[in-house]
């Protein structure tokens, strides 16, 4: 069945939610305070990049059954349930989740709900918030306890955010298990089409959906500091990491998944939604029970220092004036987001060392250079690469990964390259007559 909705906040999260909803037949209406934003996806413009969204979106702008506003009263005249999906970033000089956002949403909705309505929030908010906002909205709607909040945390991943959308791995739906009101049967119409593929469909209490969310993210950092952390070890003692990683992931209870060892996480979620979990936790009184969270954080910041004191000892012990082909700026591949990531992080940092970074990204330029207004950059890879005497491959964007090393030295002036993201071929580098050297790995 087709239902009305909406959703608040059109970023990676919200967008992609609003064409997802639209592709499983639904009417759909996406609010933003941003006029641009807004006019550029009325235009069937996505403002961002991410596979697969364009199309979908100028697919269903065109059928109709998607448009966006900037009008809140527009979307509480038009949809029966409104979707949550504005940003929880982490707050100026603080570990915890600044939580405007999602609190401006329901100051502005809930007093324009003057009939029957299911709000379902997405955004990753410490635990505690959807039972405040639940009442809070009780408290403001015409309506009163016919307007109904549940949470529905999200979980997909940049680059295959329409994947994600459209066939999850799961769905789960928290709701106030003292008056659940209509929520679940509302969320089983929005998820028919998954639900009808056996997607497992887990209700949950609200404090329960919180925390799904905010612990598989912890649990993501902890697995990729672990073996980054392990990484540390294999540098001192000649081992390499990728084999182990190989070797331990065979066992299921492992998995090889998330033990990717290299430059460590970044982006819009990991690195603030487990400082926010360990703020959360603070305030609750139970900061012990995180305490480990601190050290997945540091052993992840630690890579960065770590390619920096590499690139640093590769070229004689100082950055000034050499150069160096910094390759990627997003946080990933695929994404073009650079919130935090450790490749922009690098490259600045070497900056401000002296050294001439040549930054390239094939889809992050713009981005990077917004957060990073003074770096050198490139605009091909050829011109990063062109008289670099140190090659740093900080994102693994499949056109670094199959980079021809002989093409490649004929652009450089030396014959180093630091695989931050250990993806490169390493003996076809090596056998190339390149000083190559990989994380936890080689004795780096
Ligand atoms: C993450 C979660 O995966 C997703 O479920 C949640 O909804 C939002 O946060 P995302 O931020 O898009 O998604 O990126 P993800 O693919 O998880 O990667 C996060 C970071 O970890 C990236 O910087 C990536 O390079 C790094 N990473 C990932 C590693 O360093 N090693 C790995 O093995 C895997």
């Amino acid at each position: 069945m087709s239902l009305k909705m909406s959703v608040f906040g059109t970023g990676y999260l919200g967008a992609t939610h609003a064409a997802g909803m639209a592709e499983l037949g639904h009417e759909v209406i996406g609010v933003d305070i941003d006029p641009a934003k807004i006019e550029r996806l009325s235009r069937g413009e996505v403002p961002f990049f991410e596979p697969g969204l364009p199309e979908l979106l100028k697919k269903h702008v065109d059928s109709g059954r998607l448009r966006f506003t900037t009008d809140a009263a527009e979307a509480a005249e038009f949809a029966d349930v409104h979707f949550i999906g504005v940003g929880t970033p982490q707050k100026k000089g603080e570990n915890a989740a600044d939580m405007r956002f999602v609190d401006a949403v329901i100051e502005t909705l809930a007093p324009l709900l003057t009939r029957p309505s299911v709000i379902l929030g997405k955004s990753t908010v410490p635990v505690g918030t959807a039972a405040r906002l639940a009442a809070r909205v009780r408290e403001l709607a015409p309506v009163g306890d016919q307007a109904q909040l549940g949470w529905n945390p999200e979980f997909l991943r940049e680059g295959f955010a329409v994947e994600d959308t459209l066939r999850p791995d799961r769905i789960v739906v928290g709701v106030d298990k003292a008056q659940p009101g209509r929520i679940e049967e509302v969320a089983r119409e929005v998820y028919a089409d998954a639900i009808s593929r056996e997607t497992p469909f887990l209700v949950t209490d609200l404090p329960t959906a919180e925390l799904v969310k905010v612990s598989a993210n912890a649990f993501l950092a902890t697995k990729i500091s672990f073996i980054n952390a392990v990484a540390e070890v294999c540098e001192v003692t000649g081992a390499d990491v990728r084999d182990l990683a190989d070797a331990i992931g065979h066992d299921e209870r492992i998995g090889r998944k998330f033990l990717g060892a290299g430059l460590g996480f970044g982006g819009g979620c990991l690195p603030k939604d487990i400082r926010a979990f360990m703020a959360r936790a603070g305030e609750l009184g139970v900061d012990q029970s995180l305490g480990f969270l601190r050290e997945v954080d540091t052993v992840n910041m630690r890579r960065r220092d770590h390619v920096v004191d590499l690139a640093t000892r590769e070229l004689g012990g100082s950055l000034r004036g050499k150069t160096i082909a910094v390759l990627g700026a997003a946080f990933k591949p695929n994404s073009d987001d650079v919130r935090d990531s450790p490749a922009l992080e690098v490259s600045g940092r070497m900056h401000l060392a002296g050294a001439i970074t040549k930054v390239y990204d094939p889809e992050a330029m713009a981005n990077a250079a917004a957060v990073w207004p003074t770096l050198p950059f490139a605009d091909t890879v050829e011109d990063a690469l062109r008289d670099a005497d140190l090659v740093i491959v900080a994102t693994e964007w499949k056109q670094f990964r199959e980079l021809d090393p002989a093409a490649t030295a004929e652009l450089t002036a030396g014959k180093a390259i630091i695989d931050a993201r250990n993806c490169l071929p390493a003996e076809r580098w090596i056998d190339a007559g390149w000083r190559y050297l990989g994380l936890g790995r080689y004795a780096s």
